[in-house]
């Protein structure tokens, strides 16, 4: 089988970072097309050096990285350092990139790619804010239907909120531009915190990575000390939920996940609930199914991918 194309649109964040590096070990059944960035759990020129440091870190340095939207499309950023660390990258060190971001806007580069690529071959994995893809649907709606499918995380129903009572980060940054996703009529796939709390990384799993060696499992277990000793973080059964990679586990090994097709929406007024994800299972003529919800994860099944596939990367 040839190698799945994929755009990543994130915004690196630790558990964005992982992802990326799972992405990158995973090179006979992922063609990482290229990388997009978008401000979310730091600024937009953080999340960007981080995806360049990643690339770096897996020695993957033909995968162009493009920086999109500072901003969300509507309301005033919010940012998620509190979890991520100021950089964005807990407490690993940061220098510059040998290699900086490719020029040209990523919402740009996303819609020529899929235009240039033959239709339905290209699956954007999204895990951030969505205002590029958003951005990429404002410049040309046709080019974004033409994606494969679109697989996301995102949102919440069963779980509750992380940001709000009822609201996920992803969402909440930029509901406005997730309600402009979920209208544009693409398959789409949501790894929402129904799924991703059920991916828990815990201090055997950080052994695990620590025995791989290589540089690449060091820092994904460096980055998960710094998730695992913060107290504000959620730490049900004794581990903290690793969001992203859910997105890139889904595509290596969806037998890992079940889904049910679903109408989603999200609330963009409400001071309360804004950002909530209403997650309808009675999908109706005036609901139709336009994306399916992920309600079940098997997280030792994913914490095996990630141990064995990083055994690839220097
Ligand atoms: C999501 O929010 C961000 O902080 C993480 O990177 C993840 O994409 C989880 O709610
Ligand atoms: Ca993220």
């Amino acid at each position: 089988m040839q190698p799945q194309p994929i755009i990543i649109d994130c915004d690196p964040g630790i558990d964005d970072a992982i992802a990326l590096l799972l992405a990158f070990a995973s090179p006979a059944k992922l063609d990482l097309l290229g990388i997009t960035t978008v401000a979310g759990n730091v600024p937009l020129a953080l999340t960007t050096r981080n995806a360049c440091l990643m690339r770096e870190l897996a020695s993957s340095h033909s995968v162009p990285v493009y920086a999109g939207c500072a901003a969300p499309l509507v309301r005033a950023p919010v940012d998620a350092g509190h979890f991520h660390g100021a950089s964005g990258l807990g407490n690993l060190p940061v220098s510059q990139p040998d290699q900086p971001a490719s020029p040209g806007h990523a919402a740009r580069w996303i819609v020529d790619t899929l235009r240039q690529r033959p239709s339905n071959t290209v699956t954007l994995v999204v895990m951030g804010p969505m205002t590029n893809i958003a951005q990429a649907i404002a410049l040309d709606a046709d080019a974004v239907q033409r994606a494969q499918c679109i697989v996301a995380m995102g949102g919440a129903r069963c779980e509750g909120g992380n940001i709000t009572a009822s609201a996920e980060f992803n969402i909440f940054a930029d509901p406005h531009a997730a309600r402009r996703v979920f209208q544009c009529g693409c398959p789409i796939v949501m790894l929402g915190l129904d799924a991703t709390h059920q991916v828990r990384a815990n201090p055997a799993h950080v052994a695990a990575l620590r025995a791989v060696g290589t540089r690449a499992a060091n820092t994904v277990a460096s980055l998960l000390e710094f998730t695992l000793q913060l107290p504000a973080n959620d730490h049900r059964d004794g581990g903290v939920p690793l969001h992203d990679p859910c997105t890139i586990a889904w595509l290596l090994d969806p037998a890992a996940f079940t889904d049910l097709p679903c109408h989603i929406d999200v609330e963009t007024e409400s001071p309360l609930t804004i950002g909530h994800t209403a997650v309808e299972f009675r999908v109706s003529a005036d609901k139709p199914t336009n994306a399916r919800w992920v309600v079940s994860a098997n997280g030792a099944r994913v914490f095996e991918l990630l141990v064995q596939s990083l055994r690839h990367l220097p």
